[in-house]
């Protein structure tokens, strides 16, 4: 469902609302602009920050009471020390998390200075923060069920620039809102036909141009590569291709590429029983992909951007690939399958080789591709390697602006060894090392005619852990990566 987002200017004592949530940083006295509140609150707000009952510290949350015709209850929630992009983001977050478990329908949210940039992410978090899965657990009866938080209202500190700013972060929120569900989505409902019916949906809403390729053109386009994958399961694959037009038509688009494993079992390099689960997971590369076109769509940003989606399940059959077969990807280079594992990339190179013939100015891709990466980088930045040091940048400021971090990892020429073949032009994996650079390089084999950045998201796209400000699941990653990177590309 749609988390309805509006703004309030002016005094935020007068907010008739269930719950107004509070954002203060650490340490600081009680803003002026507060006085009427801490007067309906009987004085409990300054008494709550002067005694330190509330210090203002990072997740750090009170709940207060207040009497009178504005807000019934009031949420103390920290910033700590530094409030930047991401503080915002996460007290918001967890505002809105809040909110959803009281059995409110709507709620506020205030911070001193809400303007800008700072009113987009205030949004932002609280959709986060708010959005939960419910579509299949059986409802208890209306009366006895808590009432999910269905809308909040940020307080902006004046109205100039403010609905420029709110649209834009509900444009980024719906966004999420799409990628996280088709990512907790389990695999037998998230289909290759589930994605590319959301493709539709987004395309019609927005007019954009979608093309869905099945498994006959695939082959007719010689995608070997791709199919390779695709032969083993009865799942149709679907390669989806959604164009927005924001700019000219002789505009070089951005390409948006995203791994859609709706379900990845290995193959017949099988994975462990235990936590195989998760691997539904494996769509959240083309996930991001399909809500950073509906945030842009809905953004209306003057660019081209063209979303590419590759999506299939790997499953073990008859009728599967096997290991030390080869096969020949649309760009005529042959692949020894050594590991059936490596799927991703395998459906990666025929897509990244189809994205040549948008002559992009820039391609990014995002995939969970490998275990590697959270090795490398735990759960808190996605890798982030590229075939150009501008692009990877771009990636890399992007990535920050919208708390989404990445890290680069090197694209050494010494690491190719790794994927030579004795029989065919590479191999599918490289050896113990260095995994996600292996499949980096491995990737680049397919991008040769453009600027190419890749963002290894098996680590951030999903969390295994509450994060407090989060729940356990899917994170909404990369969404607002892709979002930034296109917003930065607006000329
Ligand atoms: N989808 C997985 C990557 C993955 C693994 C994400 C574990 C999250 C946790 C990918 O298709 C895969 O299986 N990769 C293999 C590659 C290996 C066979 C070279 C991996 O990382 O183990
Ligand atoms: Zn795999
Ligand atoms: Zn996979």
């Amino acid at each position: 469902m749609a988390f309805e987002l509006s703004l309030h200017t002016g005094d935020p004592a007068r907010l008739a609302t269930p719950l107004l949530a509070v954002a203060l940083p650490s340490d600081k006295p009680v803003p002026k602009t507060l006085a009427a509140l801490d007067k309906a609150l009987g004085g409990a707000l300054s008494r709550a920050v002067k005694q330190k009952d509330f210090k203002g510290n990072r997740d750090e949350t009170l709940l207060l009471f207040a009497t009178g015709k504005g807000p019934q209850r009031v949420l103390l929630v920290g910033l700590g020390p530094t409030p930047e992009h991401g503080a915002m983001v996460r007290a918001a977050s967890l505002a809105g998390r809040k909110g959803n478990s009281m059995g409110i329908e709507r709620m506020g949210f205030w911070a001193e200075g809400l303007e800008g940039a700072a009113i987009e992410n205030a949004a932002i978090g609280l959709s986060l923060g708010s959005w939960d899965y419910n579509d299949l657990r059986t409802q208890p009866p209306a009366s006895d069920r808590p009432k999910p938080l269905v809308a909040a209202v940020v307080c902006a500190d004046s109205a100039k620039g403010a609905d420029v700013a709110l649209g834009n972060g509900i444009a980024v929120a719906e966004g999420q809102r799409i990628a996280r569900t088709l990512a907790i989505m389990p695999g037998n409902l998230c289909t290759p036909q589930f994605m590319a019916d959301t493709a539709k949906d987004i395309a019609k809403r927005h007019k954009l141009k979608l093309t869905v390729f099945g498994r006959k053109e695939m082959e007719k386009m010689g995608m070997g590569s791709f199919l390779a994958v695709a032969q083993g399961t009865p799942q149709k694959p679907k390669f989806i291709v959604l164009e927005y037009r924001g700019a000219g038509v002789d505009d070089a688009p951005v390409a948006l590429v995203g791994k859609g494993l709706c379900f990845d079992s290995g193959g017949i390099s099988i994975k462990p029983a235990d936590r195989m689960e998760w691997m539904k997971f494996d769509m959240c590369g083309a996930a991001g992909v399909l809500g950073a076109m509906e945030a842009i769509a809905r953004m209306k940003l003057k660019i081209n951007v063209v979303g590419l989606v590759g999506s299939t399940t790997n499953m073990p059959s008859g009728t599967a690939m096997n290991p030390g077969d080869v096969v020949r990807a649309s760009n005529g280079k042959t692949i020894e399958i050594i590991n059936t594992d490596a799927e991703g990339r395998l459906v990666l190179a025929d897509v990244l080789a189809y994205a040549a013939r948008f002559k992009p100015q820039a391609v990014v891709d995002a995939a969970t591709l490998t275990g590697a990466v959270v090795v490398a980088l735990g759960n808190t930045a996605m890798g982030v390697l590229g075939n150009d040091q501008g692009v990877v940048d771009e990636i890399l400021a992007a990535g920050k602006r919208g708390s989404e971090p990445g890290w680069q990892l090197p694209m050494w020429p010494e690491y190719k060894d790794q994927i030579k073949s004795d029989v065919a032009d590479m191999k599918n994996v490289g050896g113990r090392g260095a995994g996600t650079i292996t499949a980096a390089l491995f990737l680049a084999e397919f991008t040769q005619d453009y600027k190419w950045a890749h963002l290894d998201i098996a680590g951030t796209a999903y969390s295994e852990t509450d994060m407090i400000s989060i729940p356990r699941g899917p994170t909404g990653v990369p969404v607002r990566t892709f979002v930034e990177f296109v917003r930065g590309r607006v000329r």
